[in-house]
C-alpha cells in the first residue's frame, strides 16, 4: 500500500504514493490546536509559534458574526495545511473545534485517510472524542494516538490505555512510553528504536534534535530516573508483555492504534509521532462509487466535495467548495464535469493549499484538496470527473443533535426564508425539516454556533428577519423500508412526520422513549441516524 513509488510508476502513482492526508480529532482542550501548531513548525510551513494560536483567539469571538467574516479570508487557508516532512507530502484537514463544532467536522472526516486522535493525560477519553470515533469507524479510518500534556500530573497511563480499548473499542499499541510524569516526567522510551527521548523542559527541539540515549541500560538514565528506575523497568516489561506488539496491517484496519506520549506545548514526543506517522498512515486510498470502486492512480481526475466555505464577500454569495481529489490530478485551466449537474466546467482559479510555498500551484493530486470557486452551484456531496459517471458514497448528513423552529419575523419573507434556508442547507451550514403536518421550519444542528450562523446569514445575505425558538424535538431519524410500508407510516402518523431539505422522509422523535416506541411498533423500517449524499 504505502510502496515507494519506482521509475516503472506513473507521476499520479508516485504523488499519490507520496500523499498523507488526515485530520486530528480531540475533545476541546486536549491540544489540538497546539499540536497543530507544531507539526506545522516541524514540516517548516511555519516559521513562528503562536500562529495558529492567533486564529484559535480569534474564533473566540465566534458569536459575532462580523468578526468571523473577517477571520473567515484566514480560516479558508488554513483548513487544508499542507507541508512536507521526510520526502512526504502531509495534507492536515482542519476540524472546527469549541463553540463552532459543526457537521463540517464529520465531513472533513470523510475527506481523509486516518486520523490522529489526541487525549489529555489527566483526562482520558472525552465524550467529543467519542463521538468522532464513531465517525471514523464508519469508514474504518485508521488512528494514530498522541497522549498529551505529560509535564502534568495526570492518570496513571495503563489506566488511560484501558480506558480506550475499553470505551473506544480500538487496541493500543505503545511505541513510546512516558517515564514518570508531570514534574518528573524524564522523556519517553522508545520501545521500537529502543532509544531513550530525554525531556528537558520548554525547550525542547530548540537546539535540534532531543537529546537521546541508547537503550535502558545507559547509566545516564540511572541517574535521571533515580529511585523509579527499577519501577519504570518493570513498567516496560510488563507493557511489552501485555500488548500485542504493533501490527501495520491491523492498524490500516482500525483494529489496533499505535500510542505515543508527550507535551504538545513543550514540543515534546512529536518528532517520534510524525516520523512514524508518515511512514505508516496509509497514502490515498481507493474510494467506492455507487458504480464501481476508484483508484487513486487512475489517470482521469475524479473527486467530491466535503465543505462549502461562503466567501469573504457574503452578498456576492462567492463560495468555495473544497474537493477532495480520489483520482488523476488537477492541472490549472482543465475542464472537468460537474456531475449532479450535468455541466463541464473549466477550473483556473482553484485554490491549492501549500502552506510553505507562496506561487499559485498549478496541480494537486490524489489526496489532495482543491478549493473551486463557485457561486453556489456546487453542494455538498457533489461529484466532479473527466466525463465518466461516478457518485462518491459515504459522505454522509448526520442527525442533527439541537432542534430549533425558525420564527419569522416579517410574514411577507416567506419565500425568501424558503430560498435562503434550502440555500444555506446545500451548504451544509444547517439542515432543514418541514413536518407534513403542520407548517413549522424546523432547523437541525449539530452545534448551536450553527443556529446563530444561520440567522446572520438569512439577515445579510437574504434580507431575512428570523429568529428560533425552543422545539419538542429530540432527534431525528431517515426512514427506509419497502414502499408500501413507507407509505403506511407516512399516513398512520399523526406527528412527528417530516421531509428533510431533499424530500426524504424523516421521523422527528419528541423523546427517546417515543423513539424507542416507535421503532418497536414498526419493525419493517429502519431508522437511521445517517443519510447519505449519494
Ligand atoms: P484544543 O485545540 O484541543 O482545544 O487545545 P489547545 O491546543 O488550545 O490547548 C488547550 C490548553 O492546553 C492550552 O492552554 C494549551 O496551552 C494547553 N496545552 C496544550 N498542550 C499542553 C501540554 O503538553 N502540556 C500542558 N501543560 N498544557 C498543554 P490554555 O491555558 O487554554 O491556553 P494558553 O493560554 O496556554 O494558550
Amino acid at each position: 500500500m504505502n510502496q515507494p513509488a519506482t521509475a516503472h510508476t506513473s507521476q499520479t502513482a508516485q504523488e499519490a504514493a507520496l500523499r498523507r492526508t488526515f485530520a486530528i480529532i480531540s475533545h476541546p482542550d486536549a491540544g489540538k490546536t497546539t499540536l497543530t501548531e507544531k507539526l506545522l513548525l516541524f514540516g517548516g510551513a511555519i516559521q513562528l509559534a503562536g500562529t495558529v494560536k492567533g486564529r484559535k483567539a480569534s474564533r473566540h469571538a465566534t458569536s459575532d458574526w462580523m468578526a468571523m467574516e473577517q477571520s473567515r479570508g484566514i480560516s479558508v487557508t488554513t483548513s487544508v495545511m499542507q507541508f512536507p516532512y521526510n520526502d512526504r507530502i502531509v495534507n492536515l484537514l482542519d476540524t472546527p473545534g469549541h463553540e463552532d463544532f459543526s457537521e463540517d467536522t464529520y465531513r472533513t472526516l470523510t475527506a481523509v485517510d486516518s486520523a490522529l486522535m489526541v487525549i489529555d493525560i489527566a483526562r482520558g477519553v472525552e465524550p467529543r472524542t467519542i463521538k468522532l470515533m464513531e465517525v471514523c469507524r464508519l469508514r474504518t479510518t485508521p488512528i494514530f494516538t498522541f497522549i498529551n500534556k505529560m509535564d502534568r500530573d495526570g492518570r496513571p497511563p495503563i489506566e488511560v490505555l484501558d480506558e480506550i480499548e475499553d470505551i473506544l473499542k480500538i487496541e493500543c499499541a505503545p511505541i513510546t512510553w512516558p517515564i514518570g510524569m508531570g514534574r518528573a516526567f524524564k522523556g519517553v522510551y522508545h520501545l521500537l528504536d529502543d532509544k531513550v527521548y530525554l525531556y528537558e523542559g520548554s525547550d525542547n527541539e530548540a537546539g535540534g534534535k532531543t537529546v537521546t540515549l541508547d537503550g535502558l541500560e545507559d547509566p545516564r538514565l540511572k541517574e535521571i530516573a533515580g529511585d523509579y528506575y527499577d519501577e519504570l523497568l518493570e513498567e516496560i516489561e510488563l507493557v511489552r508483555e501485555a500488548g500485542s506488539g504493533f501490527d501495520l496491517e491491523r492498524y490500516l484496519a482500525g483494529e489496533v492504534t499505535p500510542v505515543f506520549f508527550g507535551s504538545a506545548v513543550n514540543n515534546f514526543g512529536i518528532r517520534p509521532l510524525l516520523d512514524s506517522f508518515v511512514e505508516w498512515a496509509p497514502a490515498p486510498q481507493p474510494r467506492e462509487t455507487t458504480s464501481r470502486e476508484v483508484v487513486p492512480t487512475e489517470e482521469p481526475l475524479s473527486g467530491f466535495v466535503f465543505k462549502i466555505q461562503a466567501n469573504m464577500d457574503p452578498q456576492h454569495r462567492d463560495r468555495i467548495a473544497f474537493m477532495r481529489i480520489c483520482s488523476g490530478h488537477y492541472k490549472k485551466g482543465m475542464k472537468m464535469r460537474h456531475l449532479r449537474a450535468g455541466k463541464d466546467i473549466r477550473v483556473g482559479d482553484a485554490i491549492t493549499f501549500m502552506a510553505n510555498r507562496r506561487e499559485a500551484a498549478e496541480t494537486a493530486w490524489p489526496g489532495d484538496i482543491i478549493g473551486i470557486h463557485n457561486h453556489g452551484t456546487i453542494a455538498i456531496g457533489d461529484c466532479f470527473s473527466e466525463g465518466e459517471d461516478l457518485s462518491f458514497t459515504g459522505i454522509p448528513n448526520f442527525a442533527p443533535e439541537l432542534f430549533q423552529r425558525v420564527v419569522l419575523r416579517d410574514p411577507l419573507k416567506a419565500k425568501a426564508l424558503h430560498k435562503g434556508l434550502d440555500q444555506l442547507c446545500e451548504e451544509g451550514a444547517t439542515q432543514v425539516f418541514r413536518p407534513l403536518h403542520n407548517n413549522d421550519v424546523i432547523l437541525g444542528a449539530v452545534g448551536t454556533l450553527q443556529f446563530d450562523v444561520v440567522a446572520e446569514r438569512l439577515r445579510t445575505e437574504y434580507n431575512v428577519n428570523a429568529g428560533f425558538e425552543g422545539v419538542e424535538v429530540y432527534t431525528a431519524r431517515w426512514i427506509y423500508g419497502e414502499p408500501r410500508e413507507i407509505e403506511r407510516f407516512r399516513n398512520r402518523m399523526d406527528t412527528g412526520v417530516a421531509e428533510d431539505h431533499s424530500g426524504a422522509l424523516v421521523y422527528l422523535a419528541p423523546s427517546r422513549v417515543k423513539l424507542q416506541l416507535t421503532e418497536e411498533r414498526w419493525p419493517d423500517i429502519k431508522f437511521a441516524n445517517v443519510r447519505e449524499f449519494n
